[in-house]
Protein backbone atom coordinates (compact mmCIF):
# COMPACT_ATOMS: atom_id res chain seq x y z
CA UNK A 1 0.00 0.00 0.00
CA UNK A 2 1.63 3.06 -1.27
CA UNK A 3 2.37 5.92 1.81
CA UNK A 4 0.30 9.00 0.99
CA UNK A 5 2.59 11.99 -0.33
CA UNK A 6 2.05 14.03 2.46
CA UNK A 7 3.96 11.57 4.43
CA UNK A 8 1.63 12.04 7.68
CA UNK A 9 -1.71 10.16 6.69
CA UNK A 10 -1.02 6.67 7.08
CA UNK A 11 -2.64 4.46 4.93
CA UNK A 12 -4.03 1.23 6.31
CA UNK A 13 -2.68 -2.14 5.66
CA UNK A 14 -5.14 -4.94 5.21
CA UNK A 15 -3.05 -7.53 7.12
CA UNK A 16 -5.25 -7.25 10.75
CA UNK A 17 -0.98 -7.54 12.78
CA UNK A 18 0.08 -4.84 10.22
CA UNK A 19 -3.21 -3.08 11.28
CA UNK A 20 -2.55 -3.14 15.05
CA UNK A 21 0.76 -2.25 14.68
CA UNK A 22 -0.88 1.31 12.66
CA UNK A 23 -3.31 1.35 14.82
CA UNK A 24 -0.68 1.85 17.78
CA UNK A 25 1.52 4.50 15.39
CA UNK A 26 -1.55 6.33 15.40
CA UNK A 27 -2.48 6.28 19.33
CA UNK A 28 1.46 7.22 19.69
CA UNK A 29 1.37 9.65 17.32
CA UNK A 30 -1.80 11.24 18.83
CA UNK A 31 -0.30 11.79 21.84
CA UNK A 32 3.18 13.50 20.55
CA UNK A 33 3.50 17.19 20.30
CA UNK A 34 5.73 16.73 17.75
CA UNK A 35 3.51 16.19 15.28
CA UNK A 36 0.86 18.76 16.23
CA UNK A 37 2.41 21.80 13.57
CA UNK A 38 1.74 22.43 11.49
CA UNK A 39 -1.75 21.61 11.33
CA UNK A 40 -4.16 23.67 9.59
CA UNK A 41 -6.72 25.08 11.89
CA UNK A 42 -9.46 22.31 11.41
CA UNK A 43 -7.09 19.87 10.76
CA UNK A 44 -7.80 17.67 14.39
CA UNK A 45 -7.26 14.08 12.13
CA UNK A 46 -9.67 11.85 10.67
CA UNK A 47 -9.83 8.35 8.92
CA UNK A 48 -11.07 7.79 5.40
CA UNK A 49 -11.84 4.33 3.56
CA UNK A 50 -13.09 3.59 0.17
CA UNK A 51 -12.33 1.13 -2.48
CA UNK A 52 -9.31 3.14 -4.27
CA UNK A 53 -6.22 4.05 -2.80
CA UNK A 54 -6.30 7.46 -4.77
CA UNK A 55 -9.58 8.49 -3.79
CA UNK A 56 -8.64 7.52 -0.09
CA UNK A 57 -6.07 9.79 -0.08
CA UNK A 58 -8.31 12.91 -1.68
CA UNK A 59 -9.97 12.73 1.15
CA UNK A 60 -7.25 12.38 3.52
CA UNK A 61 -5.84 15.54 1.66
CA UNK A 62 -9.19 17.53 2.49
CA UNK A 63 -9.28 16.72 6.21
CA UNK A 64 -5.69 17.85 6.48
CA UNK A 65 -6.65 21.13 4.68
CA UNK A 66 -8.90 21.22 7.16
CA UNK A 67 -11.98 20.22 5.97
CA UNK A 68 -14.54 18.53 8.09
CA UNK A 69 -15.56 14.72 7.16
CA UNK A 70 -18.46 15.74 4.78
CA UNK A 71 -15.93 18.02 2.56
CA UNK A 72 -13.76 15.07 2.61
CA UNK A 73 -16.56 12.61 1.55
CA UNK A 74 -17.37 14.77 -0.80
CA UNK A 75 -13.73 14.80 -2.51
CA UNK A 76 -13.62 11.33 -2.07
CA UNK A 77 -16.68 10.32 -3.99
CA UNK A 78 -15.50 12.62 -6.72
CA UNK A 79 -12.52 11.21 -6.94
CA UNK A 80 -14.33 8.07 -7.34
CA UNK A 81 -16.18 9.17 -9.90
CA UNK A 82 -12.55 9.20 -11.84
CA UNK A 83 -10.69 6.24 -10.76
CA UNK A 84 -13.22 4.07 -10.07
CA UNK A 85 -15.79 4.67 -12.82
CA UNK A 86 -17.47 1.43 -12.80
CA UNK A 87 -19.40 2.59 -9.51
CA UNK A 88 -18.04 6.09 -8.66
CA UNK A 89 -19.95 8.26 -10.57
CA UNK A 90 -21.52 11.59 -11.63
CA UNK A 91 -23.87 9.92 -13.90
CA UNK A 92 -25.50 7.79 -11.29
CA UNK A 93 -27.21 8.55 -7.57
CA UNK A 94 -26.47 7.48 -3.68
CA UNK A 95 -27.43 7.80 -0.54
CA UNK A 96 -25.43 9.51 2.43
CA UNK A 97 -25.97 9.09 5.68
CA UNK A 98 -24.18 12.40 8.04
CA UNK A 99 -23.69 12.75 11.92
CA UNK A 100 -22.43 16.37 12.45
CA UNK A 101 -22.47 18.45 15.32
CA UNK A 102 -24.40 15.58 17.35
CA UNK A 103 -26.76 14.88 14.80
CA UNK A 104 -27.74 12.75 12.14
CA UNK A 105 -29.40 13.73 8.86
CA UNK A 106 -29.96 11.50 5.81
CA UNK A 107 -29.42 12.92 1.96
CA UNK A 108 -31.22 10.86 -0.97
CA UNK A 109 -29.73 11.73 -4.06
CA UNK A 110 -31.09 8.39 -5.80
CA UNK A 111 -31.51 8.38 -9.16
CA UNK A 112 -35.44 9.20 -10.51
CA UNK A 113 -37.55 7.76 -12.87
CA UNK A 114 -37.91 10.27 -16.36
CA UNK A 115 -40.91 12.12 -16.92
CA UNK A 116 -41.39 9.75 -19.74
CA UNK A 117 -41.38 6.45 -18.04
CA UNK A 118 -44.14 4.10 -17.72
CA UNK A 119 -44.91 0.63 -15.56
CA UNK A 120 -44.88 -1.02 -18.48
CA UNK A 121 -41.61 0.51 -20.99
CA UNK A 122 -39.65 -2.73 -19.84
CA UNK A 123 -42.40 -5.28 -21.63
CA UNK A 124 -42.80 -6.27 -25.08
CA UNK A 125 -45.62 -6.18 -27.32
CA UNK A 126 -46.80 -9.63 -26.02
CA UNK A 127 -46.13 -8.32 -21.98
CA UNK A 128 -43.13 -10.13 -21.43
CA UNK A 129 -40.05 -8.65 -19.77
CA UNK A 130 -37.62 -7.69 -22.94
CA UNK A 131 -34.33 -9.18 -21.98
CA UNK A 132 -31.48 -6.31 -20.60
CA UNK A 133 -34.06 -3.51 -21.80
CA UNK A 134 -33.53 -2.30 -18.23
CA UNK A 135 -30.01 -2.99 -18.11
CA UNK A 136 -28.22 -1.89 -21.56
CA UNK A 137 -28.11 1.60 -23.05
CA UNK A 138 -29.97 4.99 -21.72
CA UNK A 139 -33.84 3.51 -21.48
CA UNK A 140 -32.16 1.67 -18.16
CA UNK A 141 -30.92 5.11 -16.57
CA UNK A 142 -32.80 7.10 -14.43
CA UNK A 143 -32.13 11.07 -13.96
CA UNK A 144 -28.67 11.33 -12.43
CA UNK A 145 -28.44 12.28 -8.98
CA UNK A 146 -25.27 12.79 -8.02
CA UNK A 147 -24.36 16.25 -9.65
CA UNK A 148 -26.78 18.24 -7.57
CA UNK A 149 -26.67 15.49 -4.47
CA UNK A 150 -22.93 15.68 -3.57
CA UNK A 151 -22.85 19.80 -4.09
CA UNK A 152 -26.17 20.37 -1.75
CA UNK A 153 -24.36 17.59 1.00
CA UNK A 154 -21.24 20.19 0.76
CA UNK A 155 -23.54 23.41 0.53
CA UNK A 156 -25.28 22.12 3.85
CA UNK A 157 -22.75 21.05 6.03
CA UNK A 158 -18.80 21.36 4.24
CA UNK A 159 -16.57 24.09 6.12
CA UNK A 160 -13.84 24.45 2.36
CA UNK A 161 -15.07 26.45 -0.80
CA UNK A 162 -16.27 24.25 -2.88
CA UNK A 163 -13.93 24.40 -5.54
CA UNK A 164 -11.23 23.33 -2.89
CA UNK A 165 -13.11 19.97 -2.53
CA UNK A 166 -13.63 19.53 -6.16
CA UNK A 167 -10.15 19.98 -7.14
CA UNK A 168 -8.40 17.07 -5.89
CA UNK A 169 -10.77 15.16 -8.61
CA UNK A 170 -10.43 17.59 -11.43
CA UNK A 171 -6.40 17.02 -11.11
CA UNK A 172 -7.13 13.17 -11.29
CA UNK A 173 -9.29 13.79 -14.37
CA UNK A 174 -6.79 16.20 -16.06
CA UNK A 175 -2.86 14.87 -15.02
CA UNK A 176 -4.14 11.19 -15.21
CA UNK A 177 -4.12 8.16 -12.92
CA UNK A 178 -2.96 4.94 -12.63
CA UNK A 179 -4.82 2.25 -14.10
CA UNK A 180 -5.21 -0.60 -10.98
CA UNK A 181 -4.93 -4.46 -11.79
CA UNK A 182 -8.67 -4.07 -10.61
CA UNK A 183 -9.78 -1.27 -12.77
CA UNK A 184 -8.54 -3.31 -16.02
CA UNK A 185 -9.95 -6.63 -14.66
CA UNK A 186 -13.48 -4.43 -14.45
CA UNK A 187 -13.34 -3.17 -17.94
CA UNK A 188 -12.30 -6.41 -19.63
CA UNK A 189 -15.31 -8.21 -17.69
CA UNK A 190 -17.49 -5.27 -18.56
CA UNK A 191 -15.47 -5.19 -22.16
CA UNK A 192 -18.98 -6.09 -24.24
CA UNK A 193 -20.83 -3.48 -22.69
CA UNK A 194 -18.68 -0.66 -23.56
CA UNK A 195 -17.68 -1.85 -26.44
CA UNK A 196 -21.54 -1.40 -27.69
CA UNK A 197 -21.17 2.40 -27.38
CA UNK A 198 -18.40 4.03 -29.32
CA UNK A 199 -18.12 6.55 -26.88
CA UNK A 200 -17.70 4.46 -24.08
CA UNK A 201 -15.19 2.14 -26.26
CA UNK A 202 -13.53 5.67 -27.22
CA UNK A 203 -12.61 6.09 -23.59
CA UNK A 204 -12.82 2.48 -21.71
CA UNK A 205 -11.34 0.54 -24.32
CA UNK A 206 -8.57 2.67 -26.68
CA UNK A 207 -7.42 0.53 -29.03
CA UNK A 208 -10.73 -1.66 -28.97
CA UNK A 209 -8.50 -3.22 -25.41
CA UNK A 210 -8.65 -2.76 -22.27
CA UNK A 211 -6.01 -0.21 -20.93
CA UNK A 212 -3.05 -2.21 -19.27
CA UNK A 213 -2.55 -1.68 -15.43
CA UNK A 214 0.00 0.44 -14.76
CA UNK A 215 -0.46 2.56 -17.74
CA UNK A 216 -1.42 6.57 -17.07
CA UNK A 217 -5.24 7.51 -17.88
CA UNK A 218 -6.29 10.84 -18.71
CA UNK A 219 -9.59 12.00 -19.02
CA UNK A 220 -10.26 15.63 -19.99
CA UNK A 221 -13.61 15.30 -21.21
CA UNK A 222 -14.35 14.64 -17.72
CA UNK A 223 -11.80 16.96 -16.18
CA UNK A 224 -13.81 19.93 -18.61
CA UNK A 225 -16.93 18.89 -17.00
CA UNK A 226 -15.47 18.64 -13.67
CA UNK A 227 -14.15 21.77 -13.98
CA UNK A 228 -17.34 23.44 -14.82
CA UNK A 229 -18.98 21.49 -12.10
CA UNK A 230 -16.43 23.46 -9.22
CA UNK A 231 -16.84 26.79 -11.12
CA UNK A 232 -20.53 26.76 -11.48
CA UNK A 233 -22.14 23.80 -9.45
CA UNK A 234 -24.77 21.31 -10.66
CA UNK A 235 -25.99 23.74 -13.18
CA UNK A 236 -22.94 23.09 -15.28
CA UNK A 237 -23.90 19.52 -16.07
CA UNK A 238 -28.01 20.01 -15.56
CA UNK A 239 -28.32 22.32 -17.92
CA UNK A 240 -26.87 24.13 -20.88
CA UNK A 241 -24.82 22.53 -23.22
CA UNK A 242 -23.71 19.36 -20.90
CA UNK A 243 -27.31 18.43 -20.40
CA UNK A 244 -28.24 19.35 -24.28
CA UNK A 245 -25.26 16.67 -24.88
CA UNK A 246 -26.93 14.00 -22.23
CA UNK A 247 -30.24 14.17 -23.79
CA UNK A 248 -29.39 13.99 -27.42
CA UNK A 249 -26.98 11.11 -26.53
CA UNK A 250 -30.01 9.24 -24.70
CA UNK A 251 -32.13 10.23 -27.64
CA UNK A 252 -30.01 8.68 -29.89
CA UNK A 253 -29.08 5.44 -28.42
CA UNK A 254 -32.94 5.02 -27.67
CA UNK A 255 -33.37 6.52 -24.41
CA UNK A 256 -36.34 9.05 -22.78
CA UNK A 257 -33.72 11.39 -20.70
CA UNK A 258 -34.51 15.05 -21.69
CA UNK A 259 -33.13 17.96 -20.23
CA UNK A 260 -35.87 18.89 -18.10
CA UNK A 261 -35.55 15.67 -16.63
CA UNK A 262 -32.10 16.75 -15.60
CA UNK A 263 -32.84 19.94 -14.55
CA UNK A 264 -35.84 19.29 -12.36
CA UNK A 265 -34.25 16.77 -10.31
CA UNK A 266 -33.31 17.53 -6.60
CA UNK A 267 -32.26 15.47 -4.16
CA UNK A 268 -34.39 15.34 -1.00
CA UNK A 269 -33.00 15.72 2.87
CA UNK A 270 -34.78 13.11 4.76
CA UNK A 271 -34.72 12.48 8.73
CA UNK A 272 -32.21 9.15 9.10
CA UNK A 273 -34.01 6.37 10.24
CA UNK A 274 -33.62 5.78 13.73
CA UNK A 275 -33.15 2.57 16.04
CA UNK A 276 -31.14 1.10 18.89
CA UNK A 277 -29.03 -1.75 18.28
CA UNK A 278 -27.19 -3.69 21.26
CA UNK A 279 -27.27 -0.13 23.56
CA UNK A 280 -25.79 1.39 20.30
CA UNK A 281 -27.78 4.47 18.74
CA UNK A 282 -28.00 3.84 14.59
CA UNK A 283 -28.75 6.32 12.04
CA UNK A 284 -29.67 4.57 8.71
CA UNK A 285 -31.01 5.62 5.35
CA UNK A 286 -34.60 5.59 5.04
CA UNK A 287 -36.75 4.89 2.25
CA UNK A 288 -36.36 4.68 -0.65
CA UNK A 289 -33.70 2.65 0.60
CA UNK A 290 -34.63 -0.84 1.92
CA UNK A 291 -31.19 -1.08 3.58
CA UNK A 292 -31.89 0.89 7.05
CA UNK A 293 -35.44 -1.15 7.69
CA UNK A 294 -33.95 -4.18 6.91
CA UNK A 295 -31.23 -3.61 9.51
CA UNK A 296 -33.24 -2.32 11.72
CA UNK A 297 -36.05 -5.06 11.48
CA UNK A 298 -33.21 -8.28 11.76
CA UNK A 299 -31.65 -6.31 14.56
CA UNK A 300 -34.91 -6.07 16.59
CA UNK A 301 -35.05 -9.68 16.39
CA UNK A 302 -31.55 -10.61 17.12
CA UNK A 303 -32.25 -8.88 20.47
CA UNK A 304 -35.59 -10.45 21.51
CA UNK A 305 -33.87 -13.56 20.26
CA UNK A 306 -31.15 -13.12 22.81
CA UNK A 307 -28.46 -13.59 20.02
CA UNK A 308 -25.79 -11.36 21.92
CA UNK A 309 -25.69 -14.00 24.54
CA UNK A 310 -24.42 -16.84 22.14
CA UNK A 311 -21.05 -17.23 21.32
CA UNK A 312 -19.44 -15.42 18.32
CA UNK A 313 -19.16 -17.42 14.87
CA UNK A 314 -21.86 -20.11 16.45
CA UNK A 315 -23.99 -22.01 14.12
CA UNK A 316 -26.81 -20.40 16.38
CA UNK A 317 -25.98 -17.16 15.91
CA UNK A 318 -25.90 -17.63 12.05
CA UNK A 319 -29.30 -19.66 12.17
CA UNK A 320 -30.71 -16.36 13.87
CA UNK A 321 -29.26 -13.67 11.66
CA UNK A 322 -30.28 -15.79 8.25
CA UNK A 323 -34.06 -16.08 9.93
CA UNK A 324 -34.40 -12.83 10.88
CA UNK A 325 -33.52 -11.35 6.98
CA UNK A 326 -35.58 -14.07 5.62
CA UNK A 327 -38.50 -11.87 7.74
CA UNK A 328 -36.91 -9.17 7.03
CA UNK A 329 -36.67 -9.20 3.36
CA UNK A 330 -40.04 -10.12 2.78
CA UNK A 331 -40.99 -7.39 4.29
CA UNK A 332 -38.99 -6.02 1.76
CA UNK A 333 -41.44 -6.70 -0.74
CA UNK A 334 -44.02 -4.14 0.00
CA UNK A 335 -41.55 -1.25 -0.19
CA UNK A 336 -41.00 1.27 -2.58
CA UNK A 337 -40.84 5.09 -3.21
CA UNK A 338 -41.72 6.92 -0.50
CA UNK A 339 -44.74 8.36 -1.73
CA UNK A 340 -45.77 4.49 -3.04
CA UNK A 341 -44.90 2.31 -0.81
CA UNK A 342 -47.05 0.28 1.54
CA UNK A 343 -45.39 -0.39 4.41
CA UNK A 344 -42.12 1.44 6.23
CA UNK A 345 -40.88 1.66 9.29
CA UNK A 346 -43.73 2.57 11.71
CA UNK A 347 -45.19 -0.84 10.67
CA UNK A 348 -42.10 -2.87 10.16
CA UNK A 349 -40.12 -1.10 13.28
CA UNK A 350 -43.12 -1.69 15.51
CA UNK A 351 -41.91 -3.71 18.80
CA UNK A 352 -45.03 -5.32 18.21
CA UNK A 353 -43.93 -6.58 14.99
CA UNK A 354 -40.88 -7.24 15.74
CA UNK A 355 -41.78 -9.44 18.70
CA UNK A 356 -44.52 -11.15 16.46
CA UNK A 357 -41.40 -11.98 13.80
CA UNK A 358 -38.80 -12.79 16.47
CA UNK A 359 -41.66 -15.80 17.57
CA UNK A 360 -41.83 -17.44 14.33
CA UNK A 361 -38.26 -17.73 14.17
CA UNK A 362 -38.09 -21.97 15.12
CA UNK A 363 -34.86 -22.46 17.31
CA UNK A 364 -33.37 -25.04 15.27
CA UNK A 365 -35.32 -25.25 11.99
CA UNK A 366 -34.98 -23.54 8.99
CA UNK A 367 -38.81 -21.75 7.58
CA UNK A 368 -39.01 -22.62 4.37
CA UNK A 369 -39.64 -18.87 2.67
CA UNK A 370 -42.68 -20.31 1.07
CA UNK A 371 -44.28 -20.28 4.90
CA UNK A 372 -43.07 -16.64 5.42
CA UNK A 373 -45.32 -13.93 3.97
CA UNK A 374 -44.35 -9.81 4.31
CA UNK A 375 -46.41 -7.89 6.78
CA UNK A 376 -49.77 -8.23 6.30
CA UNK A 377 -51.37 -4.76 6.91
CA UNK A 378 -51.56 -4.72 2.90
CA UNK A 379 -52.50 -6.03 -0.16
CA UNK A 380 -50.57 -6.98 -1.87
CA UNK A 381 -35.47 -6.98 -4.23
CA UNK A 382 -27.02 -5.68 -7.09
CA UNK A 383 -24.11 -6.59 -8.21
CA UNK A 384 -21.14 -5.26 -6.38
CA UNK A 385 -20.65 -2.57 -8.69
CA UNK A 386 -22.15 0.35 -5.91
CA UNK A 387 -19.18 1.63 -4.39
CA UNK A 388 -19.25 2.76 -0.42
CA UNK A 389 -16.99 5.08 1.29
CA UNK A 390 -16.53 6.38 5.04
CA UNK A 391 -14.99 9.45 6.73
CA UNK A 392 -14.72 10.24 10.20
CA UNK A 393 -13.28 13.74 11.19
CA UNK A 394 -11.39 14.85 14.61
CA UNK A 395 -14.50 16.14 15.55
CA UNK A 396 -16.45 12.75 15.61
CA UNK A 397 -18.43 13.97 12.28
CA UNK A 398 -19.25 11.06 10.27
CA UNK A 399 -20.20 10.85 6.59
CA UNK A 400 -21.33 7.34 5.28
CA UNK A 401 -21.91 7.42 1.29
CA UNK A 402 -22.56 4.69 -0.66
CA UNK A 403 -23.10 5.70 -4.69
CA UNK A 404 -23.69 3.82 -7.71
CA UNK A 405 -24.54 3.25 -11.49
CA UNK A 406 -26.05 -0.07 -10.52
CA UNK A 407 -24.66 -2.53 -12.83
CA UNK A 408 -20.38 -1.89 -13.75
CA UNK A 409 -20.39 0.75 -15.80
CA UNK A 410 -23.99 1.48 -15.65
CA UNK A 411 -25.53 1.33 -18.66
CA UNK A 412 -22.55 1.16 -20.10
CA UNK A 413 -23.68 4.28 -22.76
CA UNK A 414 -20.97 7.50 -21.94
CA UNK A 415 -21.78 10.62 -22.76
CA UNK A 416 -18.72 11.56 -24.86
CA UNK A 417 -18.54 15.36 -24.29
CA UNK A 418 -19.13 15.23 -20.80
CA UNK A 419 -16.89 12.43 -20.53
CA UNK A 420 -19.49 9.92 -18.00
CA UNK A 421 -20.99 7.26 -17.76
CA UNK A 422 -24.94 6.88 -17.02
CA UNK A 423 -26.54 4.57 -14.41
CA UNK A 424 -28.79 1.57 -15.16
CA UNK A 425 -30.98 2.14 -11.89
CA UNK A 426 -34.35 1.75 -13.57
CA UNK A 427 -33.77 -1.99 -13.25
CA UNK A 428 -33.99 -1.76 -9.64
CA UNK A 429 -37.45 -1.32 -10.08
CA UNK A 430 -40.32 -4.44 -10.36
CA UNK A 431 -39.76 -3.70 -13.85
CA UNK A 432 -42.53 -6.70 -14.52
CA UNK A 433 -44.32 -8.36 -11.94
CA UNK A 434 -42.12 -11.81 -9.81
CA UNK A 435 -39.12 -10.68 -12.04
CA UNK A 436 -35.70 -10.65 -9.78
CA UNK A 437 -33.78 -8.00 -10.96
CA UNK A 438 -30.58 -8.18 -11.51
CA UNK A 439 -29.51 -8.87 -7.60
CA UNK A 440 -32.21 -11.60 -7.70
CA UNK A 441 -34.44 -9.32 -5.43
CA UNK A 442 -38.37 -9.99 -6.56
CA UNK A 443 -40.05 -6.81 -5.71
CA UNK A 444 -44.09 -5.28 -5.30
CA UNK A 445 -46.40 -3.33 -6.91
CA UNK A 446 -45.12 -0.69 -4.49
CA UNK A 447 -42.03 -0.21 -6.55
CA UNK A 448 -43.47 -0.27 -9.78
CA UNK A 449 -41.73 2.16 -12.55
CA UNK A 450 -43.85 5.77 -12.64
CA UNK A 451 -42.30 9.29 -13.77
CA UNK A 452 -40.15 10.94 -10.85
CA UNK A 453 -40.80 7.72 -8.68
CA UNK A 454 -37.24 6.81 -7.03
CA UNK A 455 -36.47 3.09 -7.68
CA UNK A 456 -36.41 0.87 -4.37
CA UNK A 457 -32.26 0.32 -3.04
CA UNK A 458 -30.72 -1.86 -0.84
CA UNK A 459 -27.82 0.67 -0.43
CA UNK A 460 -27.16 1.18 3.74
CA UNK A 461 -25.22 3.56 4.49
CA UNK A 462 -24.96 3.75 8.38
CA UNK A 463 -23.45 5.11 11.46
CA UNK A 464 -24.01 4.12 14.92
CA UNK A 465 -22.89 5.34 18.19
CA UNK A 466 -22.63 5.14 22.33
CA UNK A 467 -21.34 8.37 23.66
CA UNK A 468 -18.30 9.33 21.89
CA UNK A 469 -17.48 6.33 20.46
CA UNK A 470 -18.34 6.76 16.52
CA UNK A 471 -18.69 3.78 13.27
CA UNK A 472 -19.52 4.76 9.64
CA UNK A 473 -20.00 1.76 7.59
CA UNK A 474 -21.22 0.69 4.33
CA UNK A 475 -20.80 -1.65 1.37
CA UNK A 476 -21.64 -2.22 -1.84
CA UNK A 477 -23.32 -5.79 -2.91
CA UNK A 478 -27.33 -4.87 -3.86
CA UNK A 479 -29.01 -7.35 -2.06
CA UNK A 480 -26.24 -8.15 -0.05
CA UNK A 481 -25.42 -4.54 1.84
CA UNK A 482 -27.91 -4.55 4.46
CA UNK A 483 -26.83 -8.30 5.43
CA UNK A 484 -22.79 -7.26 5.26
CA UNK A 485 -23.23 -4.36 6.72
CA UNK A 486 -25.12 -5.65 9.72
CA UNK A 487 -22.33 -8.37 10.12
CA UNK A 488 -19.32 -6.12 10.44
CA UNK A 489 -21.35 -3.62 12.67
CA UNK A 490 -22.70 -6.36 14.81
CA UNK A 491 -19.17 -7.93 15.45
CA UNK A 492 -17.71 -4.16 16.67
CA UNK A 493 -20.40 -3.38 18.58
CA UNK A 494 -21.47 -6.69 20.48
CA UNK A 495 -18.38 -8.51 20.16
CA UNK A 496 -15.33 -6.03 20.58
CA UNK A 497 -14.19 -6.58 17.38
CA UNK A 498 -11.23 -4.62 15.78
CA UNK A 499 -12.52 -3.12 12.49
CA UNK A 500 -10.23 -4.58 10.48
CA UNK A 501 -11.29 -7.95 11.84
CA UNK A 502 -14.97 -7.42 11.76
CA UNK A 503 -14.39 -6.81 7.92
CA UNK A 504 -12.03 -9.37 7.48
CA UNK A 505 -14.46 -12.19 9.04
CA UNK A 506 -16.57 -14.53 6.66
CA UNK A 507 -19.78 -13.49 5.90
CA UNK A 508 -23.25 -15.09 5.25
CA UNK A 509 -26.34 -13.74 3.66
CA UNK A 510 -30.34 -14.85 3.12
CA UNK A 511 -32.99 -12.36 0.91
CA UNK A 512 -36.31 -14.69 1.56
CA UNK A 513 -36.02 -15.29 -2.05
CA UNK A 514 -34.49 -17.49 -3.36
CA UNK A 515 -35.21 -19.78 -0.41
CA UNK A 516 -31.11 -20.47 0.26
CA UNK A 517 -28.03 -18.74 2.16
CA UNK A 518 -25.13 -17.27 0.37
CA UNK A 519 -22.01 -18.17 1.94
CA UNK A 520 -18.45 -17.18 2.03
CA UNK A 521 -16.73 -20.67 2.33
CA UNK A 522 -14.74 -19.69 5.09
CA UNK A 523 -18.26 -19.00 7.24
CA UNK A 524 -19.24 -22.53 6.88
CA UNK A 525 -16.19 -23.80 8.28
CA UNK A 526 -15.71 -26.20 11.54
CA UNK A 527 -18.46 -28.36 10.42
CA UNK A 528 -21.08 -24.93 10.64
CA UNK A 529 -22.03 -26.35 6.42
CA UNK A 530 -23.16 -29.35 7.70
CA UNK A 531 -24.90 -29.10 10.41
CA UNK A 532 -26.98 -26.31 8.88
CA UNK A 533 -27.66 -28.38 5.88
CA UNK A 534 -29.14 -30.58 8.58
CA UNK A 535 -31.46 -27.75 9.94
CA UNK A 536 -32.99 -27.36 6.66
CA UNK A 537 -30.78 -24.42 4.93
CA UNK A 538 -29.76 -24.70 0.62
CA UNK A 539 -26.23 -23.16 0.82
CA UNK A 540 -24.75 -22.13 -2.06
CA UNK A 541 -21.27 -20.80 -2.03
CA UNK A 542 -20.08 -17.62 -3.20
CA UNK A 543 -16.56 -16.18 -3.96
CA UNK A 544 -17.30 -12.95 -2.10
CA UNK A 545 -20.22 -10.96 -0.01
CA UNK A 546 -20.29 -7.34 -0.32
CA UNK A 547 -16.90 -5.06 0.29
CA UNK A 548 -16.89 -2.74 3.24
CA UNK A 549 -15.44 0.67 3.82
CA UNK A 550 -15.42 1.14 7.78
CA UNK A 551 -14.40 3.97 9.70
CA UNK A 552 -14.23 4.75 13.52
CA UNK A 553 -13.28 7.24 16.06
CA UNK A 554 -13.10 5.89 19.30
CA UNK A 555 -13.38 8.99 22.47
CA UNK A 556 -10.36 10.65 23.18
CA UNK A 557 -9.46 10.77 18.89
CA UNK A 558 -7.71 7.18 18.51
CA UNK A 559 -9.12 6.47 14.70
CA UNK A 560 -9.90 3.26 12.92
CA UNK A 561 -9.89 2.85 9.26
CA UNK A 562 -10.63 -0.42 7.58
CA UNK A 563 -11.04 -1.46 4.14
CA UNK A 564 -11.91 -4.66 2.89
CA UNK A 565 -10.16 -6.97 1.96
CA UNK A 566 -12.47 -8.63 -0.35
CA UNK A 567 -11.53 -5.49 -2.88
CA UNK A 568 -8.71 -3.23 -3.49
CA UNK A 569 -10.05 -0.06 -1.83
CA UNK A 570 -7.53 1.61 1.21
CA UNK A 571 -8.26 2.90 4.62
CA UNK A 572 -6.11 5.69 6.24
CA UNK A 573 -5.66 7.23 9.30
CA UNK A 574 -4.71 11.30 9.57
CA UNK A 575 -3.38 11.43 13.04
CA UNK A 576 -4.89 14.24 15.43
N1 LIG B 1 -28.53 -0.45 -7.31
C1 LIG B 1 -28.49 -1.21 -6.12
C2 LIG B 1 -29.26 -0.65 -4.99
O1 LIG B 1 -29.53 0.53 -4.98
O2 LIG B 1 -29.60 -1.37 -4.08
Amino acid sequence: MPPHPDGRALLIPKSPRLVAVVLAAAALLAAGPSLAAPVAPAARGGAVASAAPDATAAGLEILRAGGNAVDAAVATALALAVVHPEAGNLGGGGFAVVRIGGQAAALDFRETAPAAATPTMYLGANGQPVPGRSLVGPLAAGVPGSPAGLFELHRRFGVLPWAQVVAPAVRLARDGFVVTPRLRGEIAASRALLARFPASAAVWLPGGVPPPSGSVMKLPELAGTLAAYAERGPAAITTGAAAAAIAAASRANGGILTEADLAAYAPVWRDALRFAAFGWKVAAMPLPSSGGIIMGESVGMLERLGWRTLPAGSVQRIHLEVESWRRAYADRFLLGDPATTLAGPAQLLDPAWLARRAAEVDPVRATPSTAVRPWPGSAGAERRETTHLSVVDGAGNAVAITTTLNGAFGCGLLVGPVGFLLNNEMDDFATAPGKPNLYGLVQGLANAVGPGKRMLSSMAPTIAWRGEDVVALGSPGGAYIPTVTEQVLLAVIVDGAALQAAVDAPRVHQQWLPDEVAAEAAALAGGLGDTLRRRGYALRIVPRLGEVNAVRRHPGGVFEAAADPRGPGAAGVLPR
